[in-house]
């Protein structure tokens, strides 16, 4: 159970797959997380998973439960931390769609969260390129994402145990989600900027069209 005032972090993998390496190193950083004495909620990309964005889908049946769970997580949690594969250069296309469908509710639940990415992949980049494209999305919705990513190259030998096999980048990797936490923490106690999030400037506010979410009291 977390303590009254402890930080609550929502830590996923964004990967389908069974022995995903990404799980694996989302895992890891629950540990490291929990250690630094963070409340952590571990989910999985399966709740998440949504039919394809489709605008008469929503209008005739609403928003999809894999949407409405990863909002109620986003809800419920002060900061998130997301393992995110690299495809083709850039982020797995079921994240994609689960945040586009996220980004249907009102209020926004990205809006104003913090949120740390991390990527795994065999390849020497280490799913890298992914994490610049999940950035643009997410701040696009208000998300506060840490300017510091971790992405580990040659995940399926670099993962050992349950830890990084070399003690430097096991180091690093504690350091940069410690170091998350401890932004995450201050925003948590210490709100310091209020926002109106506007998805389309210029878009007048109505009916149908109001993609606008007000400066909170
Ligand atoms: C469709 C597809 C595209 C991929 N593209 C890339 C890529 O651009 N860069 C990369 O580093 N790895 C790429 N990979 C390899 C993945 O990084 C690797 O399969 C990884 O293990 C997937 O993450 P997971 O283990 O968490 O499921 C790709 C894999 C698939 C299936």
């Amino acid at each position: 159970m977390d303590k009254p005032g402890q930080l609550k972090v929502l830590v996923f993998a964004a990967s389908l797959r069974a022995e995903s390496l990404n799980r694996k190193l989302a895992e890891l950083a629950g540990r490291v997380a929990e250690k630094s004495g963070a409340a952590v909620v571990v989910a999985s990309m399966r709740d998440f998973d949504c039919p394809s964005y489709d605008g008469d889908l929503e209008t005739a049946q609403g928003i999809p439960t894999g949407a409405q769970a990863l909002k109620r997580c986003l809800d419920e949690t002060d900061a998130f931390i997301v393992s995110s594969p690299e495809y083709n250069g850039s982020m797995p296309g079921g994240l994609k769609n689960a945040i586009d469908w996220g980004s249907r509710f009102r209020p926004q639940p990205f809006d104003g969260k913090h949120g740390l990415l991390l990527s795994a992949s065999p390849s020497m980049g280490g799913g890298n390129r992914g994490l610049w494209s999940l950035r643009m999305p997410l701040e696009h919705l208000g998300a506060r994402i840490y300017p510091d990513m971790f992405s580990l190259a040659m995940a399926h030998k670099a993962l050992a145990d349950g830890e990084l096999a070399d003690p430097t980048h096991q180091a690093r990797f504690e350091k940069n989600i410690e170091a998350f936490l401890s932004l995450a923490e201050a925003a948590k106690h210490y709100p310091c900027m209020k926002r109106a999030w506007v998805e389309f400037p210029g878009e007048p506010p109505g009916t149908g069209v109001d993609r606008v979410d007000p400066v909170p009291a």
